[in-house]
């Protein structure tokens, strides 16, 4: 790994074993682009930007040559309404409103390891050798104002990280309207553009298309990330697929509003920038204040849609999530939710934790209707005290008894909210979300508490804590479940434009103390399913609920999706009733086992009613999953069949680091009459070495890769699964 400046071609070379990043100063004055991808060695010589006296193509003041404009010319962090039509990178204003946006080229430094991003969620580095830097300074000399774009390699990581620190040196206040963490022009346009819009209950849908000539915009205007869209997007080539092709992912580390755009212009470059949304978004800078934007992680692959998942996977797990649970195996957990809804009492759950603990299940997590009066969805957000109607002897005695039965016990919070019919909201009715003088729109009958104003923070805080502090508990499940709206505050010293920030640092801010304060408790994120699962979020909280929609065919696709970006590891995913109760449909247990076994297993359904052969059943999941749990949550994963292709069928495979042990699952979606044969090539696997399949056969890494096995012809029916496990054995 390592970062120079030549100051012959006027470039800087970021690279690594597997990439290379490089920007070129034009003209002493402006960043372009020069290359992103697999590594090469040299950069020989300087930026060969085609010069040309294109009409309508403006030439920036001191520049007499009608052959250089910044309508053309790839950049790197591109200005407002200076010649270059594109979408901007930036813009801010000074106080009269004039836009003022002449960032030059200015400095640079260039240091080993990698900077706090202080109050965001970011990768870190444990040792400096893991990584080096480059800073490159742009200055606005007329108004004091600095940009440092920021710009991490690490040794290990087919990856680039950008962000950008806005730095206000000037005498008067400046104010920020648009501040993307990067942007970066390709030199061509010949790709398909994959990304991951949804919806509660079909979270992360892949959807790839063509990428055509004008501005392609993903983003989120919700307050929060949201089920809609995943801050993330690639661009492959289009002979691209899982296993070969290039492939170049964004993804955004935050957890607020984004907005992504690919632009491709009238010369067929690709612009592609990512940031916080400018929709809602107005910074004040004062005199001597700094503004630091989220981070953006670019990554580069030539193996295809896996080789780029693998790459996020490896990232995520070794550099952003932190804390002892990094690497520690995920409990098999089950969750009242499904089972009992608000409808429980406390022998109802102790009865399904005494049977959960037969089966071998290790976390019991209460969730919602526990706290306030609590027997809706109308109420008590906010009041976060037990109900004594439903656990007339506490939390903590409830907590004992389960800790008895020889589980772990964890429980529901969403302390982002507050429901009107609670006692904090009539003792604060103006903590919430809202613009003063205009009506609130309610979701799911509850508003969102302002998070940008401390003591509204501190509140919850320290309701949490005074649980937190008085009963054991192991496990968080932090549920979110509306959007913003009305993006307001009643704090005056608050402006609307920096609300929805301010309320994600805030929310940061207090995450951050919670797990310092409580290293032990196992966090796991939640907005209604997957609608805030993103890697700000991960940096707290090492593990997600996937999606509400538990339904074991559904949860296919939305696991194939969300595994693109997030390590297997970061993935809830539960074996529920039938008929599902998000869909109404009827799949096999095994099935259902097979599709939650593939995240971190879990059991969301009335124990208490399974037959005894379900038991079984459900029992020797339950041990299976545990002999191969650390290799399916920290193993590496790759699909190998798609359930977008024609709802067919899905297949995927778990394979050690060492290619010794791996596991391969295929899902039936659909069976067909009489069906056609069809070979299925497995991957990952080592072609030197021989595998024992666990129905008998012995076969080559070598077969196994290049000729594939036969689709099991008996697997008759829809929504049934087979798993293989392989182990290496002496040849
Ligand atoms: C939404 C979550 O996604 C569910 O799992 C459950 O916790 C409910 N909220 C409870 O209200």
């Amino acid at each position: 790994m390592n970062i120079v400046y030549d100051q012959n071609t006027q470039t800087f070379h970021l690279s690594n074993k597997f990439v290379s990043y490089v920007i070129a100063v034009e003209e002493d004055k402006y960043l372009s682009h020069y290359y992103w991808g697999k590594k090469i060695k040299k950069v020989h010589s300087p930026s060969d930007y085609p010069r040309k006296d294109r009409a309508f193509a403006p030439n920036p003041d001191h520049i007499q040559d009608r052959h250089f404009s910044l309508a053309t010319l790839p950049q790197e962090y591109s200005g407002t309404d200076i010649g270059d039509f594109r979408v901007s990178s930036y813009t801010y204003t000074d106080i009269t409103g004039l836009r003022a946006n002449h960032l030059n080229y200015h400095g640079y430094s260039i240091f080993n390891g990698k900077k706090t991003l202080q109050g965001l969620p970011h990768t870190y580095v444990k040792l400096e050798q893991e990584a080096m830097t480059l800073e490159i300074q742009l200055i606005d000399s007329s108004h004091g104002m600095s940009a440092f774009l920021q710009y991490t390699i690490f040794e290990d990581h087919p990856v680039v990280t950008r962000s950008v620190r806005f730095q206000n040196n000037g005498e008067e206040a400046l104010s920020i309207k648009r501040a993307m963490s990067m942007s970066i022009d390709l030199p061509d346009s010949d790709y398909d553009l994959i990304q991951f819009p949804g919806a509660w209950g079909r979270e992360r849908e892949v959807l790839r298309s063509s990428l055509v000539r004008g501005i392609h915009t993903l983003d989120s205007k919700r307050g929060t990330t949201s089920h809609t869209y995943q801050p993330f997007l690639a661009l492959v080539r289009k002979d691209t697929d899982e296993f070969s092709g290039e492939a170049y992912g964004f993804h955004l580390i935050y957890s607020g509003e984004f907005l992504g755009n690919v632009e491709v212009d009238s010369f067929s470059q690709t612009r592609v920038q990512l940031g916080i949304n400018p929709e809602h978004f107005e910074w004040k800078l004062g005199a001597g204040e700094t503004f630091q934007t989220p981070e953006v992680v670019m990554s580069y692959s030539e193996e295809g849609l896996n080789g780029m998942s693998r790459s996020f996977h490896e990232l995520y797990q070794n550099k952003l999530i932190r804390g002892k649970h990094q690497y520690r195996e995920r409990p098999v957990l089950i969750n009242n939710w499904e089972g009992t809804y608000f409808n429980f009492t406390e022998e109802k759950i102790l009865n399904m934790a005494e049977i959960s603990a037969e089966l071998g299940i290790e976390l019991f997590v209460l969730d919602d209707g526990w706290f306030g009066k609590r027997d809706d969805d109308y109420s008590s957000l906010g009041d976060w005290t037990v109900y004594k109607n439903k656990l007339p002897n506490g939390l903590k005695a409830l907590s004992d008894a389960i800790h008895k039965k020889g589980m772990k016990f964890g429980l529901w919070f969403e302390p982002e909210m507050v429901s009107e019919d609670s006692d904090l909201y009539r003792s604060h009715p103006d903590w919430c979300i809202h613009t003063p003088g205009i009506p609130k729109s309610r979701g799911r009958s509850q508003l969102v508490l302002d998070f940008s104003r401390k003591e509204v923070r501190d509140n919850i805080l320290s309701q949490m804590k005074a649980i937190l502090d008085e009963v054991p508990i192991d496990y968080i499940k932090w549920d979110y479940n509306r959007n913003m709206t009305e993006l307001g505050s009643a704090a005056p010293e608050i402006m609307p434009g920096e609300v929805a920030h301010r309320y994600i640092l805030g929310l940061y801010e207090m995450l951050e103390d919670l797990v310092t304060t409580y290293p032990d408790i196992l966090f796991e994120s939640c907005s209604g399913g997957g609608g805030r699962y993103d890697p700000g979020m991960l940096y707290y909280m090492p593990q997600t609920w996937t999606s509400d929609n538990t339904d074991a065919a559904s949860r296919l696709e939305i696991q194939y999706g969300t595994s693109m970006m997030f390590p297997i590891s970061s993935m809830g995913s539960h074996v529920s009733d039938v008929p599902n109760h998000q869909v109404n449909r009827y799949s096999s247990l095994e099935m259902r086992g097979h599709v939650a076994m593939s995240g971190n297993l879990g059991y969301e359904l009335d124990v208490t009613k399974l037959t005894e052969p379900e038991k079984e059943a459900v029992k020797e999941q339950i041990s299976w999953y545990k002999s191969y749990r650390k290799l399916i949550q920290f193993g590496n994963f790759y699909r190998i069949l798609s359930p977008y292709d024609n709802k067919q069928h899905t297949a995927w495979i778990f394979v050690d680091q060492n290619k010794e042990t791996a596991i391969y699952f295929y899902y039936q979606i659909m069976d067909k009459a009489n069906k056609p044969s069809k070979m299925l090539k497995m991957t990952g696997l080592d072609s030197e070495k021989t595998y024992r399949l666990d129905d008998g056969r012995i076969l080559g890494g070598d077969e196994l890769m290049y000729r594939g096995i036969y689709l099991d012809p008996d697997l008759s029916g829809d929504y049934k699964s087979r798993c293989i496990v392989l182990h290496s054995i002496e040849s």
